[in-house]
């Protein structure tokens, strides 16, 4: 048959592999025959979300009406968490959405990114479909090295992604390299500061996002219902910057991109702040629990600030991941983010965790 159009498909797609996203409970179940399997390779809330949440989503009527497309009494609630105006935030169909969107507005191939070498993959598929050519900056302890970002810098620079904490490795960056970082480059570049893992952070020098977009009008914050919202499976997540930027990242938004039951359900999250509060404690226990173990096990672990560890170990990560799966444990391999000997593990309930460290061990046995 003939496919010549495969030709003329746009340049920097040909490129890409399509996102390999964790595997599911029901194929690992099917495929190896388990009946019990933990899955902590997706840095969901194992907790689930609110049962506030669940509450209204039961309630959830007039499916056959499209939802509000300018999602008003979610922006004005998120407007009130955040202390900002409705009219700088948008919403996206996951905070991914939100990433898209700003790169279709701003790059093309004429244009270049800049984000670090370890870094959320989607920045560089955003950058790659769009053609743009893009810089991934060596890191430096598994961290951005915003110093390194400036030598990458050039005139054709107009998206720069910085992940805080970022994800794989879990590291962060303070209010002051933030702010540094953002005098010493030109405000005609955007710097896009992904926190979709924000609520987990525990240090006193986290960034002050207020401050930020008081003080810098080319920065657009982006957050996520899908981590510790527990809301992954209804795609949801928000964008905020200066009023005339979002202005325009809304001409190229989709009418409609956020369906009526994750915009109700999203609100209820935001009001429900004990349980998250609840998670963010149950998070930081079991991380401690988990680097306990690790430690025991002379396992080296990059400390993290979000609810995922990247723990390297003596063997290749992949081939880890695919005995602890034989297992009922679905991690994450990361040779993708150029980490062979890592796997990133979510942080999960106590009984998961137990159940991972206990298949780990016997992985790392076998591998002997
Ligand atoms: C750093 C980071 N940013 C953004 C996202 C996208 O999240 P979502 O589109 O589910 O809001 C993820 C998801 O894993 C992430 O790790």
């Amino acid at each position: 048959m003939n496919k010549k159009y495969l030709q003329h498909i746009n340049p920097g797609i040909d490129s890409i592999r399509p996102y390999e996203a964790g595997k599911s409970i029901e194929d690992v179940m099917k495929e190896y025959n388990l009946k019990k399997i933990v899955k902590l390779a997706s840095n969901e809330n194992s907790l689930g979300p609110s049962p506030k949440v669940i509450e209204v989503i039961n309630n959830f009527q007039n499916i056959h009406l499209y939802p509000d497309g300018d999602g008003k009494d979610l922006k004005s609630k998120i407007s009130e968490v955040e202390n900002v105006s409705p009219e700088q935030i948008i919403l996206g169909n996951g905070s991914n959405e939100v990433l898209e969107i700003i790169s279709q507005t701003f790059l093309s191939a004429q244009s270049e990114s800049v984000f670090s070498k370890h870094a959320f993959v989607v920045y560089k598929l955003a950058s790659k479909v769009r053609g743009s050519k893009f810089h991934e900056v060596d890191a430096k302890s598994w961290g951005h090295d915003l110093d390194k970002f400036l030598e990458h810098v050039n005139e054709k620079t107009r998206l720069i992604f910085i992940a805080n904490p970022n994800n794989p490795t879990g590291t962060y960056l303070s209010h002051d390299d933030i702010v540094n970082f953002l005098k010493a480059i030109s405000n005609e570049i955007i710097v896009v500061i992904d926190l979709a893992y924000f609520e987990y952070v525990k240090t006193d020098d986290y960034i002050r996002t207020n401050e930020i977009l008081n003080e810098f009008s080319n920065v657009v914050i982006t957050k996520s219902f899908s981590k510790i919202h527990g809301l992954s499976a209804l795609r949801i997540g928000y964008g905020i910057g200066n009023a005339d930027l979002i202005e325009i990242m809304n001409r190229v938004r989709q009418p409609f991109n956020v369906n009526a039951i994750a915009q109700k359900a999203a609100i209820a999250s935001l009001n429900d702040v004990d349980y998250l509060n609840a998670s963010v404690e149950s998070n930081s226990i079991e991380r401690e629990y988990l680097y306990n173990c690790l430690d025991e096990m002379s396992l080296k672990y990059i400390p993290s600030q979000g609810n995922f560890i990247c723990i390297e170990t003596p063997f290749n990560g992949k081939k880890i991941f695919e005995e602890l799966l034989k297992k009922g444990v679905i991690v994450r391999p990361i040779e993708l983010y150029e980490m062979p000997n890592h796997i990133r593990v979510t942080i999960g309930k106590r009984f998961e965790n137990e159940f991972f460290i206990e298949k780990l061990k016997q992985t790392l046995k076998s591998f002997k």
